[in-house]
């Protein structure tokens, strides 16, 4: 694993110009760069890269990212990977953590399952072609399947002869550890010393990953009377739902088409392949899991789904399918015609007619679901009740609202339902969820404490932001004592009621967007219990306030963007003072330097004093604005890098927004950046969302002083006037701008 201070170094070397040049033709537009986007089509630049914020962005397909992110989707590779790529590219030692003995041991029987699995797929693909008996009767089968020999080898297909042991001979005459042959299941231990073949007399289908390594395979029987697949059994290599079939030969094709097709089988998948429809990947059989969604959504938004006619199994699908709609994928269904799975159908017809049919047969997934569950439940109340519960739940996890809303209208209409009782339905059902999810976060938040490393590439994106050994932290979570000229409260606002949650996300999406772009920037000096007085960065400054007040971000996302940018603080000083120290030997440099110079000129005295006050000057200015950028740069960049998809792409939004208008501002007169008017927009910040939070418990209250008895009316009207006094107050910190939240 690649410890956490090569990552950063390079994070930090790693300049996103640069790293795209290799790829795409860059011109100078201003402070930025243009070309044309290498993610879809297009004639004329929209494709835009910062070299300030370390960002690009497409402003035709969205596509947005740091130099790690880059290389991921341009070079589809995973998050270590691209961290190798730039490590290479820059001449960075790559120093791997130290493994623990559990791990190591775990690596080794990984590489060398591999090992095996690589050399028994090359025994079965040589079987296949070079021997009789895969050439009778494997290649003959797959040609009566109409398979090209090219589509063979791009799959890597493969015969494992009808023998008991001829793999297991051909691969411990080589030398290969028995123990590896049983483990990765290609050879099964009589227990007599010896071993025997799994998948004796199948055409075998390797599981190819998606770094193009073989984790196991499937075979198919030729004969009646087996099962007619078979797969390796489960290991540390293969976990058969989290992968998916066919991804490494699809996921240049997905990315480029900007669309995945999902189908069930090994032919299914092979036989569009060879038709030329090559985005298509297969579950295998079974209903998605979310990983292999989420492998899905790093290359496409755009899944469409595609159905056998007479598919049993659609039901059971169904569900599976919220998923992706969950992911925020855009969901389509085709059914195929009566008796057809996507293998036959592409075999009786032309690859431009497999593409029409999709095309005119693809329907939204949420009216298709609608429209057989009602065919289903013909006119029956009880059963239609059950389906509106159904699609509701189905729309209810849509992540962008604007869609679910589109939905709830379209969804009364075609089950005859109120659009209002459908929304507020939809309301319940996330709020539902949404306690859920609270339980599992917590649940995995105990897990991920207790492993502390997690940047390193772990198989599920789950893993929060990793967490810095802070011991050389200035006291995060001590109090200030003297709270930057405002006044100490007696009682905490507190954090709100879950409900409210969301009436929130906007108030701690301006606040989280300050922290994501200016985490590190200098704010103010406080002082803290120690007696010591320190500079403050703008996230110790949030994190001081949000502790005054005892509250935390709600927005699940938000609150570790904000955790991490903690976390990171230690090291920011460290590199800080590193950066000091170089930018003060460097001007001492130059002032000496300049000196020398101002002494040949034949300056009078006060000339020479005059002259070097403005050097002095300049020397300093050009440190505080390099100690600036440095600043600026520092967390930006991190945040935008981390391995995590969900919290990357956030924390892209947040910085890359809006940032072409500030240029065409600047263009024509000085406007104050964010940047120079932090000191005004972060307590603004602030105090707008305690605002919020205030005004939600005051509703609370309010609510509770109605609906309760008069048990503890005393205590709820003593806490009622705090929070209005508090509101006061913020309203006199607000201003004229006080906004009412609700
Ligand atoms: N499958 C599996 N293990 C099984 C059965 C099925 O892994 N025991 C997976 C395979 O990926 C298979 C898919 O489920 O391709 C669909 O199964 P099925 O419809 O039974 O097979 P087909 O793909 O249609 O295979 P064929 O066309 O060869 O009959
Ligand atoms: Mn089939």
């Amino acid at each position: 694993m690649i410890d956490r201070a090569t990552i950063n170094q390079i994070l930090d070397a790693a300049d996103v110009v640069d790293v795209v040049s290799d790829f795409v033709t860059l011109r100078r537009r201003g402070s930025n760069y243009t070309g044309l986007c290498p993610f879809h089509n297009e004639k004329t630049p929209s494709f835009s890269v910062s070299r300030a914020k370390g960002i690009y962005k497409c402003f035709g397909c969205g596509k947005a990212g740091s130099a790690v992110n880059f290389v991921m989707e341009h070079e589809h590779m995973t998050y270590a990977e691209a961290l190798k790529y730039l490590a290479k590219k820059y001449h960075i030692e790559v120093h791997e953590r130290e493994l623990s003995d559990e791990e190591k041991e775990q690596q080794t029987e990984r590489e060398s399952m591999l090992i095996v699995n690589e050399f028994a797929n090359s025994f079965f693909e040589d079987t296949l072609h070079n021997t009789d008996d895969g050439r009778n009767i494997g290649l003959a089968y797959f040609y009566e399947r109409s398979l090209s020999d090219e589509t063979i080898k791009t799959f890597h297909l493969g015969y494992s002869p009808d023998d008991r042991t001829a793999l297991y001979n051909a691969a411990t005459a080589k030398g290969y550890n028995r123990k590896f042959l049983f483990s990765t299941g290609v050879c099964t231990d009589d227990n007599h010393g010896g071993g025997f073949d799994r998948f004796r007399g199948r055409v075998m289908f390797p599981f190819i990953n998606i770094a193009g390594k073989v984790i196991g395979f499937g075979g198919r029987t030729l004969k009646q009377d087996h099962a007619k697949y078979l797969n390796s059994p489960e290991s540390i290599l293969y976990v058969k739902n989290r992968e998916l079939y066919g991804i490494f030969q699809a996921k240049r094709e997905i990315s480029r088409q900007d669309k995945c097709y999902l189908v069930e089988g090994y032919f299914d998948v092979i036989s569009m392949y060879q038709s030329g429809i090559q985005n298509v990947v297969a579950s295998s059989g079974t209903s998605l899991t979310d990983g292999q969604v989420r492998m899905i959504h790093r290359f496409t938004e755009n899944v469409t789904v595609l159905y056998d006619g007479d598919s049993a199994g659609i039901h059971a699908s169904l569900r599976g399918i919220d998923m992706l709609l969950a992911e925020g994928l855009n969901v389509k269904v085709a059914l195929l015609p009566d008796g057809e799975d996507p293998d036959s159908f592409a075999r009786s017809h032309s690859a431009s007619e497999l593409q029409q049919f999709i095309t005119d047969n693809e329907t939204d997934f949420i009216s298709f679901k609608v429209n057989i569950l009602l065919k289903d439940a013909q006119n029956d109340p009880i059963k239609k009740a059950q389906v509106v519960t159904d699609v509701v739940k189905s729309i209810s996890v849509i992540p962008s609202q604007i869609t679910r809303a589109i939905y709830a209208k379209e969804c009364s209409r075609m089950l005859d339902v109120h659009e209002s009782v459908l929304i507020s339905e939809i309301g319940k059902a996330r709020d539902r969820q949404k306690a859920e999810d609270f339980k599992k976060r917590q649940r995995a938040k105990e897990d991920a404490s207790r492993s502390s490393q997690n940047l390193t590439p772990a198989p599920d994106n789950d893993a929060p932001v990793p967490e810095v050994d802070d011991t050389q932290a200035p006291p995060l979570g001590t109090q200030p004592v003297i709270q930057h000229g405002e006044q100490q409260h007696d009682s905490f606002i507190g954090t709100v009621k879950s409900v409210h949650e969301r009436l929130l996300y906007p108030q701690e999406e301006s606040l989280i967007r300050y922290v994501a772009k200016y985490a590190m920037c200098y704010f103010c000096d406080t002082q803290y219990a120690d007696g010591v007085e320190r500079p403050t960065s703008v996230v110790e400054y949030v994190n001081n306030e949000l502790l005054g007040d005892n509250i935390e971000f709600t927005h699940p996302i938000y609150k570790e963007i904000f955790r991490y940018a903690l976390s990171c603080v230690p090291d920011y000083y460290n590199s800080l003072s590193e950066l000091e120290e170089k930018l003060d030997a460097e001007g001492r440099q130059r002032l000496a330097a300049g000196i020398d110079g101002l002494r040949n000129r034949s300056l009078s005295f006060s000339e020479i004093e005059k002259e070097e006050t403005n050097l002095r000057e300049s020397i300093e200015k050009d440190k505080q604005d390099a100690i600036a950028s440095f600043s600026i740069n520092f967390f930006e960049r991190r945040v935008c890098s981390v391995e995590n998809d969900e919290i990357r792409r956030t924390a892209i939004n947040l910085v890359s927004e809006k940032y072409q208008l500030s240029q065409i501002h600047t263009m024509y007169a000085h406007v104050p950046t964010d940047f120079e008017r932090l000191f005004v927009l972060v307590p603004e910040a602030i105090n707008n969302w305690k605002n919020a939070i205030v005004q939600c418990h005051i509703k609370d209250i309010q609510e509770e002083l109605r609906t309760s008895g008069q048990t503890n009316a005393q205590e709820l009207l003593e806490r009622l006037n705090d929070l209005y006094q508090r509101r006061r107050e913020l309203a006199k910190l607000i201003g004229d701008r006080v906004v009412n939240p609700i």
